[in-house]
């Protein structure tokens, strides 16, 4: 992207998954990731976002070796390796292992509840051998603990007895025990409260700068991804289907579907908010993807050559590429202020969050004073009301009256 070798290259990598047995005829396959090309260049924090069932999870796995990698290539370079993904021997795939690591989407359910933090943090190292002593050990789950916030009496409890952020942050640290070059993180913060959240970005935005990390982070939630990535790309149905860097993607997104996604994020201009793009319908199935566009059946801009051509991505700029038949015509009829309004400020997490200035509530409007009725109709409503109550006293008169006959029946 800017001359470096990238940390990862992938090219054309397809991610399919058969569904049961073949007995007659075509086994039906999922086609989860589908010709994929993209750069994640050394020392970004690269975001992958789209809908559930979009192919995220398998992307990121994928490139950990962690899902059959059907078609394509991985390339891998930090500087002191390189490596083909797809083919690692058994020697480099271990190697491997310790430069690219994961960090779970459930901090409830990665850590294990028998184990100490100690042994969940040093784990990765005993088990790839990383250290000499138990001494070694020990100082670097120190390390990596501080680094991460968490203290020595942390250290001794089991996981039960913390909350969703700071198991989050035990599993950052024992993905970052082991020094990676490269994390993908998938979905860390969606299982956290807001607050939560912040903290837990700030947390990794200041240790991917500190410790050289490169970061893929997958989310379905491009408000987070804004705050924190510095380059997007959009998946929908398998497919790539826009990159940019953050800023850009954000100011002048050219595919439909990254569009739609943007005005779903709530805006916290009232004027704004009735331009929000909708996003009807369903993901379709991956067994069974549309012909052409795969985004045609939601599309609102569909014609005749998005039912039966699939597009290819194209360059718009250095670093901007998007996969549409009509992002030209579509981006020209844009007025631009409509863009520019749902694009929400891109803003170091570092910074604080500061809270939206409310509006000053506009005054209630004075309640309109009654008219004065007419002496005619005054007097009227007066004997209306007269008659309804002689009604009720004679009705109660009535009752009273009847009660000791109806007792003595
Ligand atoms: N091991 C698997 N076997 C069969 N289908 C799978 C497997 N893993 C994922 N899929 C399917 O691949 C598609 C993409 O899934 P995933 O990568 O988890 O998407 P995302 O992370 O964007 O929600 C989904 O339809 C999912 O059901
Ligand atoms: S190719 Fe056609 S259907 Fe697909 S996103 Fe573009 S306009 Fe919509
Ligand atoms: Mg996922």
């Amino acid at each position: 992207m800017n001359g470096e070798t990238p940390l990862i290259s992938v090219k054309g990598l397809s991610v399919h998954f058969g569904l049961g047995r073949k007995l007659f005829g075509e086994q039906k396959v999922v086609r989860a990731v589908e010709n994929i090309s993209l750069d994640i260049p050394k020392g970004s924090f690269f975001g992958l976002v789209g809908e559930s069932g979009s192919g995220k999870t398998t992307f990121g796995r994928a490139i950990l070796q962690a899902a059959p990698i059907t078609k394509g290539t991985i390339a891998y370079n930090d500087g002191e390796v390189d490596y083909d993904v797809a083919s690692l021997g058994k020697l480099d795939l271990k190697d491997y292992r310790k430069r690219a690591q994961l960090i779970f989407q459930d901090p409830y359910a990665a850590l294990s509840p028998r184990m100490t933090v100690r042994d969940i943090i040093a784990e990765p190292l005993e088990v790839m051998g990383l250290t000499a002593s138990r001494k070694e050990t020990d100082r670097r789950v120190r390390e990596m603990a501080a680094k991460c916030r968490l203290n020595l009496e942390h250290l001794r409890r089991f996981p039960h007895a913390f909350s969703g952020g700071q198991r989050q942050r035990i599993s950052i640290a024992r993905a970052l025990v082991c020094q990676p070059k490269f994390l993908v993180a998938d979905e860390s913060v969606a299982a956290l409260d807001v607050s939560i959240q912040a903290d837990i970005l700030n947390l990794l935005k200041s240790l991917t700068e500190e410790l050289g990390i490169t970061f893929l982070f997958i989310s379905h939630d491009l408000s987070v991804v804004a705050h924190i990535c510095d380059h997007v790309a959009v998946m929908y149905l398998g497919r790539l289907v826009e990159t940019a860097p953050t800023r850009e993607l954000f100011a002048a997104p050219r595919h439909p579907y990254t569009k739609a996604l943007l005005s779903a994020i709530p805006s916290l201009d009232p004027d704004n908010r009735g331009q929000a793009q909708k996003l009807e319908g369903e993901i379709p199935s991956p067994t069974n993807p549309p012909p052409g566009c795969k985004f045609q059946t939601r599309c609102p801009h569909a014609i005749d050559i998005c039912r039966t051509e699939e597009p290819m991505l194209s360059q718009l700029g250095v670093e901007h590429d998007v996969a549409c038949h009509r992002w030209e015509e579509l981006f020209e009829d844009q007025a631009p202020s409509i863009v520019s309004a749902q694009v929400p400020e891109a803003r170091p997490v570092s910074e604080p969050v500061s809270e939206p200035v409310p509006k000053p509530k506009p005054e209630p409007a004075p309640a309109a004073e009654e008219e004065p009725m007419a002496p005619e109709v005054l007097a009227n409503e007066l004997a209306r009301m007269r008659r309804k109550n002689r009604i009720a006293i004679a009705v109660s008169i009535f009752a009273l009256l009847a009660l000791p006959f109806a007792c003595a029946m």
